[in-house]
């Protein structure tokens, strides 16, 4: 009999995850303030990106909420590297800030690896100094980039050992693509990097059990690009115009073409409310290590990666 059926894949929930996660970390933040350490996180915005406005505002309630202490330098557009670095290494010296994080991006002028390579890189909570990128690469201890750490731990989630599989990250840039095969790496897989130079990509994406697309390019992996019963993680926070809500409104879509792939897949994050969450819960976990590690207090069994 010739029955159509239609599978749909499992949702994960990355909203709920990242909420049980920062309640955890919440439980860590008072056991540490019990040992006289309250974790401390300072945010430097550099101009008025709006977007990036959002992002600084969102991170300040997070950490608020998980009883950390927060704190915000804001800094004109028009901000001087002198100025930018003379703030970096008085946060550098402040021992109560644990965590640094200079949001990205910043104003043509200034010149973002300088910046990452001021910061203590056992304050580099965004693991972007090249010695936590260096540490990550040669399995010591790091600080990890904060999406890549989100999308392993909903991995590790959903599909518990990751041995063996075979896993396809598209995109290859520092921030997500990069730290994010090196993960993998750690969790022996087999890890193939793709990018926009890769010979065919849907066959490419075809082998894996494990898909990461990280490339901003709105709704680019196809659904027949997909294994049947592959996990697929959407990192793609893209804004397209959505004429049918109304004039000059937008909605938000991730790289991933959800409808055409949820059909197909195992298992996949939507967007929004899929990887985006565990961003800022990582953030406050990072936050928590690296107050733990400068206090000479191991950090917590369960955030450790
Ligand atoms: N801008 C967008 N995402 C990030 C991030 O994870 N860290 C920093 N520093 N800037 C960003």
């Amino acid at each position: 009999m010739d029955q159509q059926t239609t599978a749909s894949a499992r949702i994960i929930d990355g909203k709920a995850f990242a909420a049980a996660l920062r309640e955890r970390i919440g439980g860590h933040v008072a056991a540490l303030k019990a040992q006289g350490v309250t974790p401390g996180l300072a945010v430097v915005l550099v101009g008025e990106d709006p977007a990036s406005e959002v992002y600084v505002r969102n991170k300040g309630v997070a950490t608020a909420a998980a009883g950390m202490q927060g704190f915000e330098h804001k800094l004109p557009a028009d901000a001087s590297e002198t100025e930018l670095l003379d703030l970096v290494a008085r946060l550098n010296a402040d021992p109560a800030v644990h965590g640094i994080l200079v949001q990205l991006p910043l104003p043509g002028h200034l010149d973002a690896d300088k910046v990452i390579d001021a910061i203590a890189p056992e304050k580099d909570v965004d693991g972007f100094h090249v010695q936590n990128v260096g540490r990550l690469a040669t399995g010591m201890d790091a600080m990890v980039s904060c999406t890549p750490l989100g999308c392993l731990m909903l991995l590790r989630d959903q599909l518990g050992e990751l041995s063996g599989k075979e896993a396809v990250v598209i995109g290859r840039s520092n921030i997500v693509g990069k730290p994010m095969a090196q993960l993998l790496l750690r969790e022996n897989c087999t890890v193939t990097i793709a990018h926009s130079r890769t010979k065919d990509l849907a066959a490419v994406c075809r082998r894996a059990d494990i898909v990461i697309a990280a490339v901003g390019r709105p709704k680019m992996v196809q659904g027949d690009w997909i294994k049947p019963g592959a996990t697929v993680i959407d990192v793609g926070i893209n804004r397209i115009p959505a004429p049918e809500r109304g004039e000059g409104k937008v909605r938000l879509v991730g790289d991933v073409d959800f409808d055409q792939a949820v059909q197909v897949a195992g298992a996949i994050t939507p967007v929004p409310g899929g990887v985006g969450p565990m961003t800022i819960a990582c953030l406050l976990a990072n936050t928590v290590i690296a107050a733990s590690r400068q206090n000479g207090i191991a950090p917590p069994a369960d955030l450790a990666y």
